[in-house]
This record gives C-alpha cells, sequence and structure tokens, in this order.
C-alpha cells in the first residue's frame, strides 16, 4: 500500500537522505516538502530543501517554507555538525523550482483538510515548531492525520545535552504539544537511529552507482562523517532521519514499544528530555510508539535503491 507523507525538514545531511528516500521509493507517496529552522537558519534550511530537490530531479513535490523561531525559546543551530550552509560537503545545485507561496503550516494544514481523514502522514525530521503551530491554527488536522512519525528524542542519553536530543531540545515547548496531541505518534529517537550509520561499506555501493545525485549523496556522507567523528567520535556518522521515512517504506525496519512520552521543559540540567515510561511508573496513558531496534541492512537496501532509481532521471 502506498503511504502518502509529508516531511516537515531542516536540511540537513540526514534530512536530505531522509528526502531522497521518500522520493525514491515507490512505496511513498511524497506530497509535499516544508522546512523549520533548525540544523541552520530557515533561509538556509530552505535553500538545501531545493538543492536536494534539484539534484535528485524532485520538480513535482511543494516546498514551503516555516517557522524561522521556536515557539517560545531562542534559536539554538547546528553548525558543528552541518557546517555553515547547513548542508556543507557538495556544491550545492541552484533551486530547480519555486518555492510554494504558502507557509508551511497552510500547506500542512491544506494536505491534510483536502484529503481522506487518516490517509497522510507526518515525518517531522526536525525542530516540532512547524507541526505544534499547525495543531493550534487548525486543531482538527490531529484527528485526520494518520501518524505523526517524528525523528527526536531518546530514551536513554541525549546528544545536545546529556538528556536532551537536539530537535526536542530545540523547541520542547512545540515537541511537548505534538506528544500531548491525540494523535499516533511514533518516537525515532537516537536509541535507534545511532544504529542507522553509514559506513564505508554503504558509502561505497552508493558511489558505484555512479550517478550525480550518488556522487552528492557521498559528498554530504562524507562532511557528516567528518564532523561526527570529530565532535562525538563516531567511526561512521548516523543518518538519524532517514530512519523515520524507512518505517513508512517498511515497517520491518525497526520494531517498536508503546509508552507514555513527556517531555521536561522546566528541569534546570535536563530541559528537553523525552521523558520515556514503558512501565506505567508515572501512571500516564501510553501516548507513544517508541522505536528500539533497527533492521539496518533493509534501511540502506532500500535507501541506496531509491538512489539508483532517481539516479536514473537525476540532474545531470
Ligand atoms: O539529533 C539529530 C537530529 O537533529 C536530526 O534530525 C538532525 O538532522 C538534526 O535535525
Ligand atoms: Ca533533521
Amino acid at each position: 500500500m502506498v503511504e502518502r507523507m509529508i516531511i516537515d525538514c531542516d536540511p540537513g545531511h540526514d534530512d536530505a537522505l531522509a528526502i531522497i528516500l521518500a522520493a525514491g521509493n515507490p512505496n511513498i507517496d511524497l506530497m509535499a516538502i516544508t522546512t523549520v529552522a533548525g540544523n541552520q537558519t530557515i533561509e538556509k534550511v530552505t535553500r538545501n530543501a531545493l538543492s536536494v530537490c534539484a539534484i535528485a530531479g524532485i520538480t513535482d513535490v511543494p516546498v514551503a517554507q516555516g517557522a524561522g523561531v521556536p515557539l517560545v525559546r531562542p534559536q539554538i543551530v547546528a553548525p558543528d555538525i552541518h557546517g555553515e550552509s547547513g548542508l556543507d560537503g557538495p556544491v550545492l545545485p541552484e533551486p530547480q523550482i519555486e518555492l510554494d507561496p504558502r507557509r508551511a503550516v497552510d500547506l500542512i494544514i491544506d494536505l491534510v483538510m483536502e484529503n481522506e481523514p487518516g490517509t497522510i502522514n507526518l515525518v517531522p525530521t526536525g525542530p516540532l515548531t512547524n507541526v505544534a503551530l499547525a495543531m493550534k491554527v487548525e486543531p482538527r488536522i490531529v484527528e485526520r492525520v494518520k501518524r505523526v512519525i517524528l525523528m527526536g528524542g531518546s530514551y536513554t542519553r541525549g546528544n545536545s545535552t546529556p538528556s536532551a536530543e537536539f530537535n526536542i531540545l530545540a523547541d520542547p515547548e512545540a515537541a511537548q504539544a505534538v506528544f500531548a496531541g491525540a494523535w499516533p505518534v511514533t518516537m525515532v529517537g537516537l536509541d535507534q537511529t545511532h544504529q542507522a550509520t553509514a559506513d564505508a561499506d554503504i558509502v561505497a555501493r552508493i558511489a558505484a552507482i555512479d550517478s550525480p545525485l550518488s556522487e552528492f549523496v557521498v559528498e554530504i556522507l562524507t562532511f557528516f562523517g567528518t564532523t561526527y567523528k570529530d565532535v562525538q567520535g563516531f567511526d561512521a556518522p548516523p543518518v538519524h532521519d532517514l530512519c523515520c521515512v524507512a518505517k513508512l517504506v517498511n515497517p520491518a525496519v525497526f520494531a517498536t514499544r508503546d509508552a507514555f512520552v513527556g517531555v521536561e521543559l522546566t528541569g534546570r540540567w535536563t530541559t528537553g528530555m523525552t521523558v520515556t515510561d514503558f512501565d506505567n511508573l508515572l501512571d500516564q496513558e501510553h501516548n507513544t510508539q517508541v522505536a528500539t531496534t533497527l533492521d539496518k541492512q533493509l534501511l540502506w537496501d532500500m535507501t541506496i535503491n531509491a538512489i539508483s532509481v532517481l539516479s536514473k532521471g537525476s540532474a545531470a
């Protein structure tokens, strides 16, 4: 069954791979790309999204710019991991399409309200500012969205503080609103995405496709690998956001466990923590399916296939 989705992203090296998988897999109907400030400023991540569309030959998907600042807190960005452009590594292709005139929030609301209830998945791979705003501007989307499959949080440790993952920490109030919403949520956290590393053999398989797109992907993974090595001591970069789209391509890509997830908003040391209760210790209703394990071979096989498919028509 084809899964219809909107990706709300902050490209971002791993967001770029998520877009490519979504566009290159026949099981996915990529209905829109919306951008949110996160890895870099809204201007930079939006430009990056258009560059990814250009190199991947994505010309028929609306791209709309979203929130440039979090709901409440000061903005944080991640140049140490993603570079000054937010997508350092390759020369970024010139955009080939114009932005949709609507704001991200309006595009999300329009698509969800215009289509049958229960048919569109929201796949946020950046801070949750746009998704939280959309819920508030049009509360009816909550009962109509099929599932929110978000990259963020973790039930063990963070990556931006000992307890907080970047997407959640960047806008914890937005994240709390999304987890508290009466819609199905899948949390794809670091516990699982840290297994999704682009090891040397995977990069070699991508390089062997030998297309402008595969070369672009190798260049972004190479840069991503250097920063993840230098900053976080990884032998290969974890391509976090890819895992969210992969779940829609083939649910077998990772298992989940039901839990209550609440976002810490006031902890001096723990703000942005996704407090994950699998065992009803907090006496709270389970509100989230939490990703627990990963079939890494399946993840990368489907991703490499998507790059091959798009390479047959990718921009020269
Ligand atoms: O913590 C990793 C997440 O933050 C990824 O989505 C990455 O792209 C950044 O947005
Ligand atoms: Ca991201």
